[in-house]
């Protein structure tokens, strides 16, 4: 049968890939956040999955404000990264699995979740970066993957309870798959951050340290909150926290933390790290 064998939830600041591309990942600066993957990638080889299914919301590449869906999947084969304008490397394209994609897909729209299905979908630097850190030695990244876009870029966004939903519903899909398959998911964005206006700058420590803890025993705590809460809570893009529950939604309620880190700042954002496994594995 196939399986959700773990979550890895991350910040996704596109300067991470500049970081990479001078070689900066040891510097004073950096090494905070990037020696939080040290014992993620040391897991990840003892607990190489098939499928990743990543978790993430698109900033403007692949849909614009004219067109928004609440969630879109991708159905494709590859999927493209390209210049978003941030002064990055723009890296290979992802392998995707167009097949099992619509297996997922077919089970969402079966479980009431209506979705967007993406055929052809670039993925930004939210899908990218979190990959690069897992795998940073591959040039292209060596694992299959299935793209979940949740909107937090214009309102109204998907409530918290949703995106929980919407990840428990993956990892139920996928966990009664009749493949061998060992799936990882991924959540990225967050933790607290805003970009633009009076509160520029934002950051809520003991929020997001308690959001963390949250995810172990009682991923229903954020869920008390409506978006506008979160949003004055966390930023007004620290609700991209949203991608993290729906990433813990797709594990088993009882769970074991692997690794966990946080560390103020990664550029604008409260960088934070976490990886669970099911408590049982
Ligand atoms: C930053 C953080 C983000 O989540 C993002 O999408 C873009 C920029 C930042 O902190 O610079
Ligand atoms: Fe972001």
């Amino acid at each position: 049968m196939a399986k959700v064998i773990g979550m890895v939830t991350t910040s996704h600041v596109p300067s991470i890939g500049n970081a990479f591309a001078k070689g900066l990942e040891n510097s004073e600066y950096w090494s905070p956040f990037f020696d939080g993957f040290k014992p993620i990638r040391e897991w990840l080889a003892a607990n190489t999955p098939d499928l990743v299914v990543v978790f993430y919301n698109d900033h403007g590449l692949n849909f614009f404000l004219d067109t928004m869906p609440t969630f879109s999947v991708g159905a494709a084969n590859e999927y493209v990264n390209e210049d978003e304008g941030w002064g990055i490397p723009t890296l290979p394209a992802f392998k995707g699995n167009a097949e099992l994609s619509w297996k997922l897909i077919e089970g969402l729209i079966e479980h009431d979740f209506d979705i967007a299905t993406c055929q052809k979908m670039k993925v930004d630097h939210a899908f990218t970066l979190p990959l690069k850190l897992l795998w940073p030695q591959e040039a292209q990244c060596p694992v299959q993957t299935i793209p979940i876009c949740i909107n937090t870029v214009q309102f109204p966004l998907p409530s918290a309870r949703r995106c929980l939903n919407l990840g428990r519903t993956v990892g139920e899909i996928i966990n009664g798959w009749d493949e061998n398959l060992k799936v990882l998911v991924v959540g990225t964005g967050g933790l607290s951050h805003q970009l633009d206006g009076e509160r520029a700058g934002l950051i809520n420590k003991e929020f997001d340290l308690k959001f963390m803890d949250s995810l172990i025993a009682t991923p229903e705590w954020a869920t008390q909150y409506t978006n506008m809460e979160l949003v004055e809570a966390v930023g007004t893009q620290g609700i991209e926290l949203l991608m993290w529950l729906a990433a813990r939604g797709a594990l088993p309620p009882k769970v074991k933390k692997v690794s966990s880190t946080y560390h103020i700042p990664i550029s604008n954002t409260a960088g934070g790290i976490m990886l669970l496994q099911p408590e049982h594995q």
